[in-house]
């Protein structure tokens, strides 16, 4: 596996196997790579000729008060589940690489990074669009996988795509959980021993509300009610919100009568949990979780 850190080396290698017509498939990370990225990994692997994996902690996508500064970095380990995946190349740049002197550009993609997620952290969104693009930019995928577990940003980078015909296939991968449901995520070691056994109740709370919509409940409040009253047991957890929307544009539904996203956001203690679950209602299921966008 290739290490390559500087961005022109990393165009020349994805230009050079461009014009040999081999097809590159992309994850890109924050590194401390965990079970939910080696199926991404996977899932790139099978769809494509040579796979690149950047690991880059992104500062834009922070604010400030955010934990930019102890966000977990593991090279060695990142590394060594890349080898053991068969990944072609690790890109790694810098900071001042990403974000040289005088760097001025950002990327904004308006309506859809505006509710849940975009409302509690105002500036993320517009760092995620921004170097999402500029990564695609170097590393000139053809396809690109994301998590569903961040639902919503793989929904922007979706619309991105489309927006600035970026021309990269977008592929969305079932969330990986831990045997107690809780979705796989690089925060989770900032959980504290008693925080992470009652953590699952996230998950709980949402598979409450689509048990609710299978059985035939259509007003989304009392969907809400429902998620609400599970986590509600444990008064550890604030609800930041707990939504029940459009799939694709994740505009909130009065009523659930097909295909509906239900999301959730909590904190426990000093750290952020979020999660989300696909469901149908009794007369329209779809039967699957993941969903492939091209
Ligand atoms: O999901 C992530 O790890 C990041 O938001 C991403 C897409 C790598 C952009 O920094």
């Amino acid at each position: 596996m290739k290490i390559i850190r500087r961005p022109e080396a990393m165009v020349a290698w994805s230009e050079t196997l461009r014009r040999e017509g081999v097809t590159i498939g992309f994850v890109p990370t924050m590194g401390a790579l965990h079970e939910g990225h080696r199926s991404l990994i996977r899932a790139g692997r099978l769809r494509s000729d040579a796979l690149v994996v950047s690991v880059f902690v992104n500062p834009t996508q922070f604010g400030p008060g955010e934990d930019l500064a102890r966000y977990p970095r593991m090279p060695d380990r990142d590394h060594a589940l890349c080898r053991t995946e068969g990944v072609d190349v690790c890109f790694e740049p810098t900071v001042d690489a990403m974000y040289p002197k005088g760097y001025q550009t950002v990327v904004t993609v308006s309506k859809i990074a505006q509710r849940w997620e975009g409302e509690r952290r105002p500036h993320h969104f517009q760092g995620v669009a921004t170097v999402v693009t500029k990564l695609f930019g170097i590393v000139q995928p053809h396809l690109a996988m994301f998590g569903q577990k961040d639902y919503q940003q793989a929904m922007l980078v979706r619309r991105l795509v489309q927006d600035l015909n970026l021309g990269v296939k977008i592929a969305v991968c079932p969330t990986v959980r831990e045997p107690d449901g809780l979705a796989m995520s690089s925060r989770n070691i900032y959980l504290s021993e008693e925080e992470r056994t009652i953590a699952p109740l996230l998950y709980k709370s949402l598979k409450a509300g689509g048990e609710a919509i299978r059985k035939g409940v259509i007003e989304a409040a009392a969907v809400q009610n429902t998620m609400a009253a599970v986590l509600k047991q444990e008064p550890r957890f604030t609800i930041e919100y707990l939504a029940v929307c459009d799939p694709l544009t994740l505009e909130p539904l009065a009523q659930v009568t097909s295909k509906a996203i239900l999301l959730g956001a909590v904190r426990l203690g000093s750290v952020r949990l979020i999660d989300n679950l696909i469901v149908s209602p009794p007369r329209k299921r779809c039967g699957k979780e993941a969903m492939e966008i091209g």
